[in-house]
């Protein structure tokens, strides 16, 4: 089996599918990789790592997809990528269709066997491929939130820890997930005043008894949301319904009451964002301002820390890519209910209910 690697394209993206361990680790079992020159450059790793490990560098993307069997990257494929895109490929990436209508199409006009890293479910119904992920942009949220709290940046000026005898910064976060509990974390090292906000009684006690009181955690209802928005300096959007857009949780209106100066985190952006002003940024320019609040809302946040991130993602798809490689895809798919579980795409249609349902396609 041929795995291609081509060199991410999306801005400011610095991720790389594979490292060299991982790539050492297919070579042994047998498969071939096919690497575009120079992809894993920016999150460290040099051609001369991979080919030791035993890869083929080839000097362009078309050359990786022309010829590999299954296509590992970290991004969705981007429009530039279409023509790429060979009929029948084995695409394994985030592929985040339920905000990509268009991809999906393509996928599906191309008859794609698109196998999605968010919806690859481990054997206790968790995300074992978007958990690294959501950890590092859980954690991100908050430096890149207190980085733009500053008043050079039209922040309100406020620091998050505060000092002794001032009011630490307020950091709301809605959705106590992965990304949700490491924001949660990084905010209350931080010493600011922390309040989480999700429908999931079991995730609100299990932060309840790991912070022992010293953040607050509430049920998100319109009520609550309204009330400790209004209050935040810093928000961080974290909620996910799997597959799915996500749903709105933040109102125009409630926007609106937030202090100037404040900030917006939707990290959520990707599957759509759940503030009702955002859209989404890019890393070239990360954020702007609606109703004087600061938007930031970057769908590959991780890229900021390439490194971390591809170490942190390779070692989850890890298990998962040595599978396919020892027994083939179809075999993996049936043997692995998990591994099928992140099918999206197949034979020309979407075949992962929530993902059409969000598209309004027919599965
Ligand atoms: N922007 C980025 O760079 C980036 C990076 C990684 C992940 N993400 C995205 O972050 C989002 C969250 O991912 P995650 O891994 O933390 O998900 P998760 O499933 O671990 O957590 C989501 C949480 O949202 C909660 N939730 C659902 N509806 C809610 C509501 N109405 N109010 C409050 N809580 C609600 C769920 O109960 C769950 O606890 C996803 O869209 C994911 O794709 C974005």
């Amino acid at each position: 089996m041929i795995i291609g690697v081509p060199k991410e394209v999306k801005i400011g993206e610095t991720r790389v599918s594979m490292t060299p361990s991982l790539c050492r680790r297919v070579t042994s079992l047998g498969g071939k990789v096919l690497l575009e020159k120079s992809a894993g450059i920016s999150a460290g790793f040099v051609d001369a790592q991979y080919k030791a490990a035993g890869a083929t560098i080839v000097p362009s993307a078309s050359k990786v997809w022309k010829s590999a069997d299954v296509i590992l990257k970290v991004k969705e494929p981007l429009k530039e990528e279409y023509s790429l895109i060979q009929q029948g490929q084995t695409i394994f990436t985030y592929l985040h269709l339920a905000a990509g209508p268009e991809l999906a199409k393509e996928l599906c006009r191309k008859s794609v066997l698109g196998i999605a890293y968010e919806t690859v479910e481990g054997s206790d119904g968790s995300f074992p491929l978007l958990k690294p992920m959501s950890q590092i942009a859980g954690r991100l949220s908050i430096q890149i939130g207190a980085y733009r709290l500053q008043s050079q940046l039209g922040g309100s000026g406020v620091l998050l820890g505060g000092i002794p005898g001032t009011m630490p910064g307020h950091v709301v976060v809605i959705g106590a997930g992965n990304s949700g509990a490491h924001a949660v974390q990084m905010a209350a090292g931080m010493g600011a005043r922390v309040t989480v906000l999700d429908l999931d009684t079991r995730k609100l006690e299990a932060l309840d008894t790991e912070y022992r009181g010293r953040i607050v955690t509430l049920m998100s209802n319109p009520a609550n949301i309204e009330h400790e928005v209004a209050d935040a300096d810093l928000l961080i959007g974290a909620v996910l319904i799997p597959a799915a857009k996500a749903p709105i949780v933040v109102s125009e209106k409630v926007v609106k009451s937030m202090r100037p100066g404040s900030v917006i985190v939707d990290i959520a952006i990707d599957q759509g964002g759940c503030v009702e002003t955002i859209r989404p940024t890019s890393h070239e320019k990360p954020t702007y301002k609606e109703h004087d609040v600061i938007h930031y809302a970057v769908p590959n946040m991780p890229a900021l820390v390439g490194r971390t991130s591809a170490l942190g993602l390779t070692q989850a798809t890890e298990p998962f890519v040595a599978m396919m490689v020892q027994k083939g895809v179809e075999r993996a798919l049936n043997e692995h209910k998990g591994l099928a579980k992140g099918v999206n795409t197949r034979n020309g249609r979407i075949v992962y209910g929530a993902v059409s349902q969000a598209l309004g396609f027919e599965s």
